[in-house]
C-alpha cells in the first residue's frame, strides 16, 4: 500500500509539490498522468528516498519513508526516468552487479528468471549501451525485478518506443500486479494511463487535482462526449452529462456532429484546460 498525506516539496521559490495525498491499495498499477514539469518524478524521487519532502508524509507498505529508510529500501524498486545501465557491461553483467549490490539470493536463478519475465535472455552476452531503447528499457524492468519488490515505481517506462515495444513493455507491467506487487508509474501517454492503470491521478504544477479508477473519473466528468466543427472549421469537443444533453448539443451543432463515450483524454483535457484558464 502506498500512502501519500500532505505531501509539500519546493525547489527555491518552485512548489513542485503542494499538499499531495492518495493512498494505492495493495496489487494496484497507479498511474501519475501530468504535463512536464508536473511534479511526477519528484514525487517518484520522494518516495523512492531520493528527495526528502519538505512536510507530509509517505508510508511505504505501512513504514515511513523518513523514519524506516532502510526497510523501505529491501521492498521497492525503481526505474528512473533516464536509463542508469552501465552501458560497457553485458546484459548478463548489469544484473549481476546489481543483483550483488542488492544481496539477492540465489542470483544466478533470479537472473535467470528476471532475464525470461522480460524476454531478454537471449540477449544476455550483448553489451547495454549497444541495445536499442526498448531493449534497455526491458533490461531496466529485469534489474527492478530481481530483488523481488514489493513496491515497483516506474517514471515514465514506455518513453520514445515504438507502439509494438510498448505492448510488450504493458504486459510485463501487467505481469508485476499478477504477482500480487503494487506499481507507481508517471506517464505522458493517457491511452497507455487507460489500458493499464487501475487508478489514475492528474498532477497539475504540483496539485493532485484527480485521482481514482479510469471508469469513475470518466463518470465523474460526463459520460458523453460530441464531437463537432465550429464556424472556423476546428474540431471541437464537449463533455456531456446525460445522453438527452449529448443529443440535443449534437442537434444543435449540425449534421456532422457525432456523440461518444468519454475518454481518459477528454477528462485529462477539461480538467487541465480548468486549472490552467
Ligand atoms: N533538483 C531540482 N532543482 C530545482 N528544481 C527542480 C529540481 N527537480 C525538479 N525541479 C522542478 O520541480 C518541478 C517539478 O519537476 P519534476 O521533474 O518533478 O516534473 P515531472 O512531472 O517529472 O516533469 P517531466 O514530465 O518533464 O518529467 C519543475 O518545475 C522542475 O523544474
Ligand atoms: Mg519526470
Amino acid at each position: 500500500m502506498i500512502e501519500v498525506e500532505a505531501v509539500t516539496k519546493r525547489y527555491g521559490s518552485i512548489c513542485a509539490l503542494d499538499n499531495v495525498s492518495f493512498t494505492v491499495p495493495d496489487g494496484q498499477i497507479v498511474g501519475l498522468l501530468g504535463p512536464n514539469g508536473a511534479g511526477k518524478t519528484t514525487l517518484v524521487k520522494i518516495a523512492t528516498l531520493l528527495t526528502r519532502m519538505d512536510s507530509g508524509s509517505c508510508r511505504l507498505n505501512g513504514m515511513d519513508v523518513l523514519r524506516q529508510p532502510d526497510a523501505i529500501r529491501k521492498i521497492i524498486g525503481v526505474v528512473p526516468q533516464t536509463t542508469n545501465l552501465d552501458r560497457e557491461l553485458t546484459v548478463y553483467e548489469n544484473l549481476l552487479v546489481y543483483g550483488k549490490l542488492h544481496k539477492v539470493r540465489k542470483l544466478k536463478e533470479q537472473i535467470e528468471r528476471a532475464m525470461q519475465g522480460v524476454d531478454i535472455w537471449e540477449r544476455r552476452d550483448a553489451v547495454a549501451g549497444n541495445l536499442s531503447g526498448g531493449l534497455q528499457r526491458r533490461l531496466l524492468l529485469a534489474r527492478v525485478l530481481l530483488s523481488e519488490p514489493e513496491i515497483i515505481f516506474l517514471d515514465e517506462p514506455s518513453i520514445g518506443l515504438d507502439p509494438q515495444i510498448r505492448q510488450q513493455l504493458w504486459n510485463i507491467i501487467r505481469g508485476m500486479r499478477r504477482a500480487g506487487r503494487t506499481v507507481f508509474m508517471t506517464t505522458h501517454y493517457i491511452q497507455e494511463a487507460e489500458a493499464l492503470c487501475d487508478c489514475v491521478g492528474i498532477l497539475l504544477k504540483g496539485h493532485l487535482i484527480t485521482i481514482g479508477t479510469p471508469e469513475a473519473l470518466r463518470a465523474s466528468a460526463g459520460g458523453q462526449v460530441v464531437d463537432y466543427f465550429d464556424s472556423a472549421g476546428a474540431l471541437q469537443h464537449q463533455i456531456c452529462h446525460t445522453r438527452a444533453e449529448a443529443s440535443e448539443l449534437a442537434h444543435q451543432r449540425g449534421p456532422a456532429a457525432s456523440i461518444r463515450d468519454t475518454n481518459l483524454e477528454d477528462v485529462f483535457l477539461a480538467l487541465t484546460h480548468e486549472r490552467m484558464s
